[in-house]
């Protein structure tokens, strides 16, 4: 990700969530880059950004932070293949344990999460606003090489 891809990230973090975040917080992961890794999907024939996925690495430890397909996109099997895709880079950078914060609601982030082998290992007592929300904490082990 970089500067210029935040308008692009915006609208589609605007048309996925009722509390998105603005497009300074973006530009705030940019340059946090001691922990801070985000990435855009690129749609090639077209060169659109068509997804985002942001993680903070801390140690041996990961959060999946954001991620996002731009609703056309959806169903076509880039949402799994851009987070299998950051599991092999994470393991290439020494990450043993990956974490992330779901809505209970959100059925498809979560079969996707449960179909990657990431387990519910915790509950966030009203985490979210807008609206008000519990957060699953899931996370899963990673196979170093
Ligand atoms: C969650 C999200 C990133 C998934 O991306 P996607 O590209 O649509 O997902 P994929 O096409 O790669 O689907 C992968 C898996 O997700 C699940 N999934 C995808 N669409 C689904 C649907 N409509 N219903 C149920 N499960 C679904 C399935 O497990 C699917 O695997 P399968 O095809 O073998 O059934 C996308 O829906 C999105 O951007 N949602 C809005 C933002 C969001 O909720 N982000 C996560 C916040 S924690």
């Amino acid at each position: 990700m970089e500067k210029e891809d935040l308008p692009y990230v915006g609208a589609i973090e605007r048309m996925s969530f009722t509390n998105p975040w603005p497009e300074t917080s973006f530009l705030g992961e940019i340059e946090n880059d001691s922990i801070s890794f985000p990435f855009v999907v690129v749609y090639r024939p077209t060169e659109q950004v068509i997804g985002y996925i942001i993680y903070w690495k801390i140690g041996d430890e990961a959060q999946i932070s954001n991620v996002s397909v731009h609703p056309e996109f959806r169903g076509r099997g880039v949402g799994e293949s851009v987070i299998r895709q950051i599991l092999e880079l994470m393991v290439k950078q020494g990450v043993r344990y990956v974490v992330l914060e779901v809505r209970p609601s959100n059925q498809v982030a979560r079969a996707l999460y449960h179909k990657l082998g990431f387990e519910v290992i915790g509950v966030r007592k009203n985490y979210y606003k807008n609206p008000s929300e519990n957060a699953l904490v899931m996370g899963r082990i990673l196979e170093g090489k």
